[in-house]
């Protein structure tokens, strides 16, 4: 099974950025650990800063791959491109988020991508990827 991770903007900075939301940890340090709970399972990794990036990558394997988990960081209450790009490929999408967006500011409270995406999962912390991976394995 092919399980592909994609994280958006800022998310090259966990355990770096705003420790208080997101933790300490990186994101290379969770991903190891992950790779080692789901042997069985191809976990791959992408991380963009960038919108277009980000579209290239769900179009490359959106047609191949068995889930994404993606989490697009503000992208999600911004854009309709990417809201797009996950109507038009065939792999199922999880969104993901490490904060529970509804109890921060209100402009995170909406997702334009959330509508074409299998399900969606929040406010777990880092686990929130996890659950993703869970509810794709079934
Ligand atoms: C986030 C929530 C977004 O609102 C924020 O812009 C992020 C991270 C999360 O994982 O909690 O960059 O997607």
């Amino acid at each position: 099974m092919n399980i592909q991770i994609i994280n958006g903007p800022n998310l090259n900075l966990l355990g770096v950025r705003e420790k208080s939301i997101y933790g300490d940890a990186s994101f290379d340090t969770y991903l190891t650990e992950l790779k080692k709970r789901y042997p069985d399972v191809n976990i791959s990794y992408y991380q963009s800063n960038v919108e277009g990036e980000i579209i290239n990558k769900l179009h490359e394997i959106g047609f191949s791959f068995d889930g994404i988990v993606l989490n697009a960081g503000a992208y999600t209450h911004t854009s309709i491109a990417i809201a797009d790009a996950i109507a038009a490929i065939k792999t199922p999408v999880i969104e993901v988020h490490i904060s529970n967006v509804h109890k921060r500011e209100a402009f995170r409270h909406h997702s334009y991508l959330s509508a074409n995406c299998k399900g969606v999962i929040l406010g777990f912390g880092m686990d929130s990827y996890r659950l993703g991976i869970e509810s794709l394995i079934g």
